[in-house]
């Protein structure tokens, strides 16, 4: 019970890693808002929850949309009356090479990956320094820290996140809120299952641990990052990807 009694909003939540962090995070006692643009996956898992017993609501929201963002963190505050654990972890590609990249795909991926955590973040910060107290976890990724080939719209937003992580700790952390940054590997999700069967294989071969990860393998970094047992740490990128690159 890590995280009793704490409300949790964990955005991206209706599939994936952010679905894993939503199980584990309700496992350990905390209240969790799935926050996600898919409604119809997001209100199946939510009714699955409520059926287990536990605290959960689901809310659409389009992190790109700062007016949608508005309206789902009113919707937080309006059931549970605060905010402890922001987990903005949304994140979509559109993957080509840099000379096929559109402008569309580049935009695109910018709103979601980029803005959507600046959204998420300015919009729930000021609930948490009213509290004095607040967990701020993005989701960077491999490809932003090393860069990868055709990705160069999804790098520069996974890059960004670590960017914006350092400085949100730095302005926050006298406010009581840490802020950091869990960097996954490559990950056994729908946004992995899009690629080449040739480079999924060559990636998977290059992990020290010789596997790919699974979404709880991420949520387990998510749960510490949320907890107290992680509270003298901000501004850190924290990197679960089985040692893909050192
Ligand atoms: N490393 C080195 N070379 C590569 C490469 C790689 N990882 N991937 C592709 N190439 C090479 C190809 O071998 C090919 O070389 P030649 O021209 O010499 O034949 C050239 O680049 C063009 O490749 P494609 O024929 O595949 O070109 P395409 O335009 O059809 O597709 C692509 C390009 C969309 C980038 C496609 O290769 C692709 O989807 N690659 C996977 C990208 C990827 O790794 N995405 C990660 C998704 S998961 C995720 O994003 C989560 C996370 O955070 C990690
Ligand atoms: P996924 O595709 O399985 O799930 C992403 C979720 O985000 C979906 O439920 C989707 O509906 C939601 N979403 C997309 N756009 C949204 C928007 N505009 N507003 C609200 N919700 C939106 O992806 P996965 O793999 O679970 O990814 C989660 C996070 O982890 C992403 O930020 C991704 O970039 C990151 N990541 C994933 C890796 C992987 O290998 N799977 C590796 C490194 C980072």
């Amino acid at each position: 019970m890590r995280l009793k009694d704490k409300v949790a909003v964990i955005t991206g939540a209706a599939n994936g890693i952010g679905r894993a962090a939503a199980e584990v995070f309700l496992n350990h006692g905390a209240k969790v808002v799935i926050a996600d643009y898919d409604v119809e996956s997001g209100k199946e898992l939510e009714s699955q929850f409520l059926e287990q017993g536990f605290d959960v609501t689901f809310l659409q929201v389009n992190v790109a949309d700062k007016k949608s963002v508005r309206a789902m963190v009113d919707g937080v505050l309006l059931k549970y009356s605060k905010i402890d654990i922001l987990i903005n972890n949304a994140g979509i590609t559109r993957d080509a090479m840099l000379v096929k990249m559109t402008e569309e795909d580049f935009d695109r991926v910018l709103d979601v990956n980029l803005k959507g955590v600046f959204n998420c973040t300015q919009a729930v910060v000021p609930y948490m320094i009213e509290k004095g107290y607040g967990k701020i976890i993005n989701t960077s990724s491999v490809s932003g820290v090393y860069g990868n080939v055709g990705q160069t719209n999804y790098a520069a937003t996974k890059a960004a996140v670590v960017g914006m992580t350092k400085t949100w700790a730095k302005e926050l952390g006298r406010k009581g809120i840490n802020v950091n940054a869990v960097a996954p590997g490559f990950t056994r999700t729908n946004m992995v299952e899009k690629m080449p069967e040739k480079v999924l294989s060559h990636m998977e071969s290059i992990v020290a641990l010789q596997r790919l990860g699974v979404p709880k393998d991420i949520a387990n970094a998510y749960l510490f990052l949320a907890s107290d047992e992680s509270s003298y740490i901000t501004g850190h990128v924290l990197h679960v990807d089985g040692g893909i690159m050192m």
